[in-house]
C-alpha cells in the first residue's frame, strides 16, 4: 500500500505536495487542540489560584465576586428571568390572592391579607420586599410596621450590616431604618466564604438553631451544605420577642407537629384572627424541613442537585446558580439520574401538585367558611368558653393548611407528608366546624350568611381593607423613600449595579 503511493507521487509530483500540506494542516490542527485543553486546565485551577479581585471581609456587592467567577456570575445573574412557567408555578409574577381570594379572609388581621405575590428569581428579593404593602410606607418620620428582621433573608448586606452593629441590635431595629444599607439581592456572601470559596452558613438563626439542638453546623459533610446553605432561608421561624430576634423553632425537631407543640408551649401567637378571634400561627416557607420527609432527601440528595446542576462551558464544569424551577430544564436536572422521557417526569410532578391542590383548595374553602361563621356567633353573643374549643381548632387547622401552601414546593419534595398534613388540616376544618354548630344551637342562631369572597377585591372590602388608600400610600413611599435609599447606597459605593439594573 505504501509502495503504491510512492509510485503514485512518482507519477504525479503534485500529489506528493498535496499531501505534505494536509498532514502540516492536521498536526497544526492537533497542536491548537492540545493549547487549548492545556489552556482550560491551567484555567480552571487559575480561577481559584488567579483571582482578578482579591476579596475580604463581607463584600455584598455580587458584581465584585463576578470578576474573579463569571460563570457563576452570569448564571446567578439571569436569576432575574421571567420567562418560564410549568404547570403551577414558574419564574414569574403570580398574584396569588387575585387567584385564591378565600386567602384574604384566612388571613384577615394580618399582613398577608393585603398582598401575596408568588416568589420569583433571587435577584428580585429586594424589589419584591420593598415593593409590597406589607412593609408599609414609613417615610423620614417613621411608620414602620415591620422590624428590621424582615430583611433577613434578602441580601447579603445582612450578614455585613449584622457584623457591623451587633446581631440583636440588626433586629430591633426598624426596618426602613436599614433601607440605604440593604441594597444587594441575594448573593455570593450569603452562601461562600469569600477566601475558600467553600459552603459557608451565614445566618445566625440556623447556627444557632443546630446549637440549641446539640449539634455543630460546622460538622456537616459537603452535600448536606448543599442543601444547609438554602436552609439559612427556605425555612420555618419566628420573630421573637420584643428584640424580634429571629429564631428557628426546632428545639423539640422539625416537623410540623413538633414545631406546633413548641409554639404551644410557649403560648406564641403571630396574631389574632379579625373575624373568628383564634390565636393564629402564620407558617413561612418551610421547605427545607419538609423535603427533609421527602423521596429525595432520604436518597441523599441536596437542594442543589435539582436546583443548582452542573452545566459545562468550553470544558469547565460548574453550578448552574440560575436557581429556578427544574423543570426548565429536565435534560441537565431530573433527567442526570432518571432515564424517563422529560413528558414522563413533569407529569410526575404535575400529578402530585394535582393531588396536593385538589385537597388545598376545599380547605380554604371550608376554613374560609369555619371564620366567617365564627365570627357570626361572636356577633350573636357566643361566650368564650363557648368559643374556645372552636378556636384552637382553627389555628391547628390553619397552621397545618399553612405549612404546606407556604413551603411552595413541598408536594413534589414530599408528596405523602404533604397528602398527610393536609389531610389533618381538612379533619380539623370540619371539626371546628361541626364544634362551631353546636355553638349556633346553644345561641339559637342559625342564619349565616356567607358573603361574596369571590374576588380578591371583594374579599378585602368584606374584612374592611381599604386598599385604595393603603396603595396610594405605598406609591409614594415608591416614589420618594426608595430612590433615596439607593442614591445614597451608590454615593457610598454600597451598590454598584448599572443605573438600570
Ligand atoms: C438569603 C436567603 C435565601 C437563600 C440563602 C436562598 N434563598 Fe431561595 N429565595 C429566597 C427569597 C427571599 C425568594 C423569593 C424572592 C422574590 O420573590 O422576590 C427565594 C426564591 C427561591 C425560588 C423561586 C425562584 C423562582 O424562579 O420562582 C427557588 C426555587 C429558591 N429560592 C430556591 C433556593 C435554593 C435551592 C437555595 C439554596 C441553594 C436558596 N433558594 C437559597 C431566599 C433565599
Ligand atoms: C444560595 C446559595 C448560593 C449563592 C447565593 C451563590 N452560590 Fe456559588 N455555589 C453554591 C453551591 C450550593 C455550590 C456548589 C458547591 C459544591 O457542590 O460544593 C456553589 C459553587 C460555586 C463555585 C464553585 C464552582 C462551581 O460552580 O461549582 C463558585 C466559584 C461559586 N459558587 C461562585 C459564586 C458566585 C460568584 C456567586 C455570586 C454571584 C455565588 N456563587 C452565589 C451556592 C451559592
Ligand atoms: C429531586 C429534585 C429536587 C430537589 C432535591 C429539591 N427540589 Fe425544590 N423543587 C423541585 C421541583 C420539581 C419543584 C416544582 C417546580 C415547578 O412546579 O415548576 C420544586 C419547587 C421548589 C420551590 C418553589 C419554586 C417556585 O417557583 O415557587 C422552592 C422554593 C424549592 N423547590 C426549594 C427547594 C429547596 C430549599 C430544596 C432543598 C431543601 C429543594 N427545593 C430540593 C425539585 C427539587
Ligand atoms: C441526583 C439524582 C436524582 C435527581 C437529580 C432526581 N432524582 Fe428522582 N429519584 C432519585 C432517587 C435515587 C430516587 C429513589 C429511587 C428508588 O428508590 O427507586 C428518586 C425517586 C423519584 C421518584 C419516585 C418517588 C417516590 O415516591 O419514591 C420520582 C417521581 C422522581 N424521583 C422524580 C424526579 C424528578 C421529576 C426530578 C427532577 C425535578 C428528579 N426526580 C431528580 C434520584 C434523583
Amino acid at each position: 500500500m505504501f509502495e503504491k503511493l510512492l509510485q503514485a507521487i512518482k507519477n504525479k509530483p503534485m500529489l506528493g505536495w498535496v499531501l505534505f500540506l494536509a498532514v502540516m494542516g492536521i498536526v497544526f490542527l492537533l497542536g491548537l487542540l492540545a493549547a487549548s485543553v492545556t489552556e482550560r486546565r491551567a484555567e480552571v485551577s487559575s480561577i481559584f489560584n488567579n483571582k482578578k479581585v482579591n476579596i475580604s471581609g463581607i463584600e455584598a456587592r455580587n458584581e465584585m465576586w463576578g470578576i474573579n467567577y463569571p460563570r457563576e456570575f452570569d448564571t446567578w445573574s439571569k436569576t432575574a428571568e421571567m420567562d418560564f412557567k410549568s404547570k403551577h408555578l414558574g419564574n414569574t409574577k403570580q398574584d396569588v390572592l387575585e387567584e385564591r381570594p378565600a386567602m384574604v379572609v384566612l388571613w384577615a388581621g394580618y399582613a398577608f391579607s393585603k398582598a401575596y405575590e408568588a416568589p420569583r428569581g433571587h435577584k428580585y428579593a429586594l424589589e419584591d420586599v420593598r415593593n409590597t404593602v406589607r412593609t408599609g410606607s414609613p417615610d423620614h418620620n417613621g411608620g414602620d410596621v415591620q422590624p428590621a428582621t424582615c430583611w433577613t433573608c434578602k441580601s447579603p448586606d445582612v450578614p455585613r450590616m449584622m457584623h457591623e452593629k451587633g446581631i440583636a441590635e440588626f433586629y430591633a431595629g426598624k426596618w426602613s431604618k436599614m433601607g440605604a444599607e440593604i441594597v444587594n439581592p441575594i448573593g455570593c456572601a450569603d452562601c461562600h466564604d469569600p477566601k475558600t470559596m467553600n459552603l459557608t452558613i451565614t445566618r445566625p438563626g440556623l447556627i444557632e438553631a443546630f446549637e440549641r439542638q446539640g449539634k455543630d453546623i460546622k460538622k456537616a459533610t459537603p452535600q448536606e451544605m448543599r442543601s444547609l446553605v438554602c436552609a439559612q432561608c427556605h425555612v420555618e421561624y419566628y420573630f421573637k420577642g420584643e428584640g424580634k430576634y429571629l429564631t428557628f423553632p426546632w428545639d423539640k425537631g422539625s416537623k410540623m407537629e413538633d414545631m406546633e407543640k413548641y409554639y404551644d408551649e410557649i403560648k406564641h401567637v403571630d396574631w389574632v384572627h379579625k373575624l373568628s378571634r383564634a390565636p393564629m400561627l402564620k407558617a413561612q416557607h418551610p421547605d427545607y424541613e419538609i423535603f427533609l420527609m421527602g423521596p429525595h432527601a432520604q436518597r441523599g440528595l441536596s437542594c442543589a442537585d435539582c436546583h443548582m446542576p452542573y452545566k459545562s462551558e468550553g470544558g469547565i464544569k460548574f453550578s448552574d446558580h440560575q436557581i429556578m424551577s427544574p423543570l426548565k430544564n429536565v435534560a441537565s436536572t431530573c433527567q442526570t439520574c432518571h432515564k424517563d422521557s422529560e413528558e414522563k417526569l413533569k407529569g410526575y410532578v404535575y400529578e402530585y401538585q394535582d393531588k396536593a391542590i385538589e385537597i388545598r383548595d376545599i380547605i380554604e374553602k371550608d376554613l374560609a367558611e369555619v371564620h366567617v361563621t365564627a365570627k357570626y356567633a361572636w356577633d350573636n353573643g357566643a361566650t368564650e368558653a363557648q368559643m374556645e374549643p372552636v378556636l384552637q381548632l382553627i389555628r391547628q387547622a390553619q397552621w397545618r393548611w399553612d405549612f404546606v401552601c407556604a413551603s411552595h414546593g413541598a408536594s413534589f419534595h414530599a408528596p405523602v407528608e404533604t397528602q398527610r398534613i393536609l389531610a389533618h388540616s381538612l379533619d380539623r376544618t370540619h371539626k371546628a366546624m361541626s364544634a362551631l354548630q353546636k355553638v349556633l344551637f346553644a345561641i339559637g342562631k342559625t342564619n349565616v350568611v356567607m358573603p361574596d369572597i369571590s374576588t380578591k377585591e371583594k374579599a378585602q372590602l368584606y374584612i374592611g381593607l381599604d386598599m385604595k388608600d393603603i396603595n396610594a400610600k405605598k406609591e409614594v413611599f415608591k416614589k420618594t423613600m426608595i430612590p433615596e435609599w439607593i442614591k445614597s447606597a451608590r454615593d457610598k459605593k454600597k451598590l454598584i449595579t448599572p443605573e438600570n439594573n
